[in-house]
């Protein structure tokens, strides 16, 4: 038998080998923002909110995204999706209601993870973020594969 941790690997693994192919189409990041959150969101499980949050002339706003609707703007300097821009690193959280300042786009959250999305040259543009109603649903193994399925949003 599999454990946990090797099956979600693989997953991963044949995810990210469907996004690289899927996402050959168009260099367009929008559009490949919206096939990375659609294919997440409808094939790994226990994601509630599946998207990204850009920033745009200073704001974070929310982008292409699946799950129940959101909050257009997060603010300024407050809540995890922030902390992942301001610290410039994956955030993972296994108790939202735990995080001083977590912003509650949906009461259903209860752990969340966020990864910074990068430009080609490297500047942080937003980030991808992904909630669930289960308490610790994300680690490091998560941590790795969504980092590089956001680097496919730049590749050539
Ligand atoms: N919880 C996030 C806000 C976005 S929603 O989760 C979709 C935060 O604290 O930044």
């Amino acid at each position: 038998m599999k454990d946990l941790t090797t099956k979600k690997k693989e997953k991963y693994q044949r995810l990210f080998l469907q996004l690289e192919d899927l996402l050959k189409k168009t260099n367009d990041i929008t559009s490949r923002m919206a096939t990375i959150s659609a294919v997440l969101h409808h094939k790994m499980d226990g994601f509630l909110w599946t998207g990204f949050y850009l920033i745009r002339q200073g704001k974070l706003l929310v982008g292409p995204y699946q799950g129940p609707v959101a909050c257009q703007e997060l603010k300024h300097n407050t809540g995890v999706c922030w902390a992942g821009i301001n610290q410039k690193k994956i955030m993972i959280v296994p108790d939202v209601h735990k995080f001083p300042g977590h912003i509650a786009c949906d009461g259903r959250s209860n752990s969340e993870i966020v990864v910074p999305v990068k430009n080609s040259n490297g500047d942080i543009i937003g980030v991808l973020d992904i909630d669930s109603r289960d308490f610790d649903h994300f680690d490091e193994v998560d941590g790795e594969y969504l980092e590089k399925i956001v680097s496919l949003i730049h590749k050539n």
